[in-house]
């Protein structure tokens, strides 16, 4: 059925959302994740927002993704700004057991970085060690608001190092991001944990925090045809000045109306 689907909308362009449904596009954990991240910014009132890849590698990801930014503000008309952090000289020296350094080696997945940025026709890059550029990202004031998180770094020392940058002023964000994990199911080499790579870098950033937390999306779980299900998380900046904005609208009046006594 996905494939079908997928013919299909070479031929006639389908929906973005019934393509993130179905399940049927190239990425489709970052689809949902940019998808739904878009809808969160329209019902508060944001007309841009950004998203970011870390760990680009290649850049194979980052292209696609920067289509679908197109696609999602051809229909929402929330703008997406993308960005690709990386050292763009492959993976840095490993710091400990947690970063698998079993499975992963330092200067691996190194960059094309001319090569890339020939391809690229809007998504930005952000080059250097995530330790160094997610405290001077925000600086200027002039990057719209992030929204998703891709964390495809691998290691554990580089999954924390970029999620400091929560740390920086709730503005900088929505006050819920969507945030994928590619390192979490994996082979019986890998063996991807919540002690070790991305899984227990959500751990440590919960446990040194206490007014944003992330954890799993429940919502998703029931979806079993969705295989990347256990790679979204969720991360709630309490603190943040919209957070408790209301934005049930018509799903919760729908829900509303069920439960009322006919
Ligand atoms: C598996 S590759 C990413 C693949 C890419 N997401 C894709 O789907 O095409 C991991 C990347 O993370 C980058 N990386 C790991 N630790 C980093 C750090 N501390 N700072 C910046 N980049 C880092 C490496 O340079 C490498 O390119």
């Amino acid at each position: 059925m996905r494939r079908f689907w997928l013919a299909i909308s070479h031929i006639a362009p389908l929906p973005f959302d019934f393509l993130v449904k179905t399940g049927c596009l190239k990425r489709p954990a970052h689809a949902y994740c940019m998808w739904n991240a878009a809808k969160l910014a329209k019902g508060l009132g944001y007309n841009e927002i950004s998203v970011a890849e870390f760990g680009v590698a290649g850049g194979v990801t980052l292209l696609i993704i920067e289509r679908y930014a197109i696609d999602i503000e051809k229909q929402l008309g929330v703008r997406i700004k993308v960005y690709g952090f990386d050292t763009g000289v492959g993976m840095p020296q490993t710091e400990g057991a947690e970063d698998l350094p079993y499975w992963f080696r330092p200067a691996q997945y190194a960059m094309d970085v001319d090569g890339l940025k020939g391809r690229l026709t809007s998504a930005e890059l952000v080059l250097g060690n995530v330790r160094d550029t997610v405290t001077e990202f925000f600086v200027n004031g002039d990057r719209p608001p992030l929204a998703a998180i891709f964390n495809d770094l691998d290691y554990f020392s580089s999954s924390c190092d970029a999620l400091r940058i929560l740390d920086t002023p709730c503005a900088n964000f929505l006050p819920r991001l969507f945030l994928y994990l590619d390192d979490v199911v994996g082979s019986a080499n890998e063996m991807y944990g919540p002690t070790n790579g991305e899984l227990a870098a959500n751990d440590w950033f919960n446990r040194t925090h206490d007014r944003i937390k992330i954890h799993l999306n429940q919502n998703l779980l029931p979806e079993s045809h969705h295989y990347w299900r256990y790679q979204i998380f969720y991360a709630h900046l309490f603190d943040h000045k919209r957070y408790s904005d209301y934005i049930g609208g018509t799903d919760q009046l729908g829900i509303e109306d069920a439960l009322r006594l006919q």
